[in-house]
């Protein structure tokens, strides 16, 4: 099961979970994309909101008694303002997709991952979730959320079959990422990577969760933090300028 498979790195995932032998779900709200992916990958497509709970009951109702993996990979930032002008509808929506989506996903699959007898779980965080930059508390203190409630929950599971793992990726050039930050603002998207002669790029990061997912059950990848070589720290970015 891979959550938000429509575009990016979600839907990297997919096409490597497929390619390593999984049959995928796909879940996302944009019907049509997870539709034409599925039908590429042999997949199945469902239509998600991960912040609805009758929308969440569905998705378990479609996948069935058994899962083995889980990505949960919904998420995003909304908007970049200083905590001084925050809008507070930006910050409730990323606290609703980034954790508490996360949480009911995870909720409603937990006793099919747990049937499985090998169950894995990778939540998608992100070095937001580790440090802190000007304008992106509403997004930094959701990824923190990430991070946290995967901590927790690897120790609630601690006795059962099944790995909770994060994967934490620094920038990572998707074709919306940044957009839907922005607002739809292109240029305010593309500068987040100019002069970044190679970013990291959705398969890089699909290429680490099939890593991840395809370890001996017993290998627990409690968290990966992956950057391109240019990102050695949030600030401190290697740009390219003529
Ligand atoms: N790009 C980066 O630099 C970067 C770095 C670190 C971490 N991340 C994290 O990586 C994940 C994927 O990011 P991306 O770069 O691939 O961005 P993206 O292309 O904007 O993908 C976001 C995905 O989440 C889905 N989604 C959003 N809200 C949803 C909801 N309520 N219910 C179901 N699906 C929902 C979207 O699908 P629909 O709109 O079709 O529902 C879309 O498929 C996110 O969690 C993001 O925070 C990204």
């Amino acid at each position: 099961m891979v959550t938000g498979a429509s575009s990016g790195i979600g839907a990297a995932t997919a096409r490597r979970l497929a390619e390593a032998g999984f049959h995928v779900f796909l879940a996302a709200r944009r019907v049509d994309r997870i539709e034409a992916l599925a039908s590429e990958i042999g997949g199945t497509a469902v239509a998600t909101d991960v912040t609805s709970t009758d929308s969440v009951a569905a998705l378990a109702a479609a996948v069935g008694p058994r899962l083995d993996v889980l990505v949960n990979n919904a998420g995003g930032a909304f908007g970049s303002s200083s905590v001084a002008e925050a809008e507070a509808e930006d910050w409730r929506q990323m606290y609703e997709v980034n954790v508490i989506g996360l949480m009911q996903v995870t909720r409603a699959l937990l006793p099919a991952l747990l049937a499985s007898g090998a169950g894995a779980i990778v939540n998608v965080g992100s070095t937001a979730g580790r440090i802190a930059y000007e304008g992106g508390a509403g997004y930094t203190a959701a990824k923190h959320g990430t991070q946290v409630v995967t901590e927790t929950l690897r120790l609630e599971l601690w006795d059962q079959p099944v790995r909770v793992m994060e994967i934490a990726p620094g920038m990572v050039k998707t074709d919306e990422f940044a957009l839907v930050r922005f607002g739809g603002d292109a240029d305010k998207a593309a500068a987040v990577y100019q002069g970044v002669e190679e970013p990291l790029v959705a398969d890089d990061i699909a290429d680490a969760i099939a890593w991840m997912v395809t370890r001996p059950a017993h290998v627990n990848i409690d968290s990966l933090v992956i950057k391109p070589r240019a990102q050695a720290a949030q600030h401190k970015v290697h740009r390219v300028t003529d």
